[in-house]
């Protein structure tokens, strides 16, 4: 009697909005099933009870609890098995001038974006060094590297992030467990609210970006994807940036308009 084979699984964190609901639907389609874990029991109900939701296991969970969060990979271990892919994708951006900044912010933002992601990967590590081609994918942001005032502590705890990944890399590598990074640019999710309904913001935000348009969150997943798949089985400790190649430079023109001394001029004695 032949056997059918076990679907590999993935770990989706923030998996019911956003990026990381289009990585999950990204991993159904290439035949995983996806545990998902976010705080929001409605956009959990929602992914569940979609087209597919039978691929779907829902883990509503806060990631800022970080206590839960090592126990909870446990018991997902040994309920479903060891994930070959662990994305930490959930995060909040937390913005206030520095002055401003609360201790709870710093620690409900680090939490979520930093810590919680460490805790998950403390639980799932063990289960994952027997898996062949695990991987683990951190979605960071072009903040990591690019600084925005009033955002001290999403950018340090991304900058982090992107740290912690170089830091697994290497200690995990020995182990098979190669772990990425992607660094989205400005994105089209509901983190931020009804911001591209402002035209005049997305016109001055696009002169930023050379490939003049604002990020969907497939542009996102299918980095996420490729960084967990055996394609990039040679790629380890790396930060993509997913950005229209904003972080790549200013296009003077597009920014202040045209300029004479933006163009080559040959001056010519008469
Ligand atoms: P989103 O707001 O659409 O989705 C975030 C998901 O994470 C939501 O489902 C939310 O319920 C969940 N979540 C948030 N805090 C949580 C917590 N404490 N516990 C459990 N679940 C929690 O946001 P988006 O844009 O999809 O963001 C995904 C990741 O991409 C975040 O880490 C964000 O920082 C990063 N990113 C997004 C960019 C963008 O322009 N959209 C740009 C750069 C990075």
């Amino acid at each position: 009697m032949s056997q059918r084979a076990t679907p590999p699984m993935a770990v989706v964190t923030g998996g019911a909005s956003g990026i990381g609901k289009a990585a999950v639907e990204r991993f159904v389609d290439e035949g995983y099933i996806v545990a998902v874990l976010d705080r929001s029991r409605t956009g959990l109900d929602r992914l569940t009870q979609s087209q597919i939701g039978p691929r779907i296991r829902a883990f509503p969970c806060d990631l800022a609890e970080v206590g839960t969060l090592t126990p909870l990979a446990g018991r997902i271990v040994e309920e479903f098995g060891p994930p070959r892919a662990l994305v930490n994708n959930a995060g909040v951006c937390l913005y206030a001038d520095i002055t401003e900044t609360t201790d709870e912010m710093w620690e409900t933002s680090l939490n979520t974006n930093l810590v919680g992601a460490s805790a998950l990967i403390r639980g799932f590590v063990p289960g994952m060094k027997g898996v062949n081609g695990a991987a683990i994918v951190n979605v960071a942001s072009r903040n990591a590297l690019s600084s925005s005032p009033r955002a001290a502590t999403y950018d340090a705890a991304k900058a982090a992030l992107l740290a912690l990944t170089r830091t697994l890399a290497v200690e995990l590598g020995g182990d098979g467990i190669r772990v990425n990074a992607v660094l989205p640019g400005f994105v089209d999710t509901p983190i931020h609210g009804d911001l591209l309904e402002d035209r005049g913001f997305v016109e001055n935000y696009l002169r930023l970006i050379p490939l003049n348009r604002i990020g969907r969150p497939e542009d996102i997943a299918n980095v996420i994807f490729f960084l967990a798949s055996e394609g990039a089985g040679f790629v380890t400790g790396q930060g993509i940036v997913a950005d229209g190649g904003q972080m790549s430079g200013q296009n003077y023109v597009k920014v202040f308009g045209e300029r004479d001394s933006f163009r080559m001029r040959q001056e010519t004695d008469t």
